[in-house]
């Protein structure tokens, strides 16, 4: 069996490591991957969707799944199909929910699914006026795909201002910024819930928590992730009923009336308010670093579970009682500047499993290449010893400038 992984981050690792879990004799190939997914496969350095179809073609790769989020809205499964080549995520009409947040805000609408009121505009005039009568704060997004840094929460009207010119008239996202969504701010507690579809059901994993900000107390800029728990603690058997009520299931039927059926993840940003879940942004790939926190409980063998979602088949998930906390250490500088090259010691000190998300290896040694460079999980019976194991982990390790929040998992 050759499983091909495409992405280069500590989430495409995490999946490498799942699926060697329960099949050692499976071919992985990365494309790209890092110095971490070449001691359990092999990096290609491959990344246009017409050199990797050709790659998978060509090498007869049986099932390849999608890391990352911008080859699914170039349309890759649509390419792999053409060829017969079974491939797990959503093909290019369907990953507008991910790539076009204006498309998925009317489909949240059309279809009942709760989240936050907005307009959706194009030009800059008239999305100004339409501020001017608004309470704030209010979050103004850019609709395209823009690295987790196209949301903006304006506390006030001249902040607004100058977000909306930004994207409109001075194109800082370029052309991920034609048209920017305006939507009322939520003042809740986020939960990420990963799922997959498999053309006719959408399977729940179980709930996490991840720190988007870079400093303690989620202070400073968003990052792609500074860590995560799961399950999510605030995550209580009401509000799980409540998403699968108002989210869930109404995604399910919006999906298979719109024809926008797929096999593969669906990741949903929630925000809870009064016990109430509103939804914040559908991505359909696994969250990072989410992936890396969650699949170290789950029982069931990753492959079957890849397989029955693109076969159709109804899908099981037997997931550890346990609690998983991922902490993620970070080059000095991120998410703005940074230095790479630096040399990475002490994981071999270290009895918890850990992740390669940005370092290469050169002659068997970690160099730093990124700015989020390791993910060090641990889990355990409660959720105060995985994070006491994940933090005693990450004290054994060193590289100059590596920063990391001390407070992930605090509630
Ligand atoms: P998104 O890319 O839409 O998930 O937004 C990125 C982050 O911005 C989210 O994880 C939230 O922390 C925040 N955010 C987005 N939309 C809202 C909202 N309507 N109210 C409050 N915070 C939001
Ligand atoms: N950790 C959030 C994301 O993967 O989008």
């Amino acid at each position: 069996m050759k499983v091909l992984i495409i992405g280069n981050g500590g989430r495409e690792h995490a999946i490498g490591a799942k699926l060697k879990q329960h099949h050692d004799n499976i071919e992985l190939f990365f494309a790209k991957g890092n110095g971490g997914t070449e001691s359990i496969g092999t990096n290609i350095n491959l990344t246009e969707v017409n050199e990797i179809v050709h790659f998978a073609k060509d090498l007869q790769i049986d099932i390849t799944i999608v890391g990352s989020e911008a080859l699914l809205v170039q349309g890759i499964v649509d390419s792999f199909h053409q060829y017969g080549l079974k491939i797990l995520g959503p093909n290019k009409k369907a990953a507008q929910l991910e790539g076009d947040k204006a498309f998925a805000k009317q489909f949240m609408l059309q279809h009942g699914i709760r989240t936050a009121k907005h307009q959706a505009f194009t030009n800059a005039k008239t999305a100004i006026d339409y501020v001017t009568y608004q309470k704030f704060p209010l979050v103004i997004k850019a609709t395209g795909l823009a690295a987790g840094k196209g949301v903006c929460i304006a506390q006030n009207f001249k902040e607004a201002c100058d977000y909306i010119n930004d994207i409109l008239l001075n194109k800082i996202f370029g052309d991920a910024g034609n048209e920017i969504v305006i939507e009322e701010f939520l003042d809740g507690f986020e939960v990420s819930v990963l799922s997959i579809f498999n053309k006719k059901n959408i399977y729940p994993f179980i709930s996490a928590k991840d720190h988007k900000k870079i400093f303690e107390g989620d202070k400073g800029p968003n990052t792609g992730g500074m860590g995560a728990i799961a399950p999510n603690p605030l995550y209580t058997s009401n509000i799980q009923q409540d998403f699968e009520k108002n989210i869930l299931q109404p995604t399910l039927k919006g999906l298979l009336q719109d024809d926008l059926i797929f096999s593969g993840i669906i990741f949903f940003g929630l925000m809870v308010v009064n016990n109430e879940c509103y939804l914040l942004e559908y991505n359909l790939r696994m969250g990072d670093p989410e992936t890396q926190t969650v699949l170290p409980l789950l029982n069931t063998d990753l492959l079957k579970v890849v397989e029955d979602a693109i076969d159709g088949n109804a899908i099981t998930l037997d997931w550890k009682h346990e609690h998983s906390c991922c902490i993620v250490a970070a080059s000095d500088g991120y998410p703005g500047n940074y230095e790479t090259g630096k040399s990475i010691t002490g994981l071999n000190k270290i009895s918890t499993p850990y992740f390669i998300a940005g370092a290469n290896k050169i002659d068997n040694k970690f160099e730093t290449n990124g700015g989020r460079v390791l993910n060090i999980v641990a889990t355990s019976d409660s959720l105060h010893e995985a994070k006491n194991k994940a933090y005693e982990a990450v004290h054994q390790i060193h590289f100059d400038g590596m920063y990391y929040r001390k407070d992930i998992g605090l509630i």
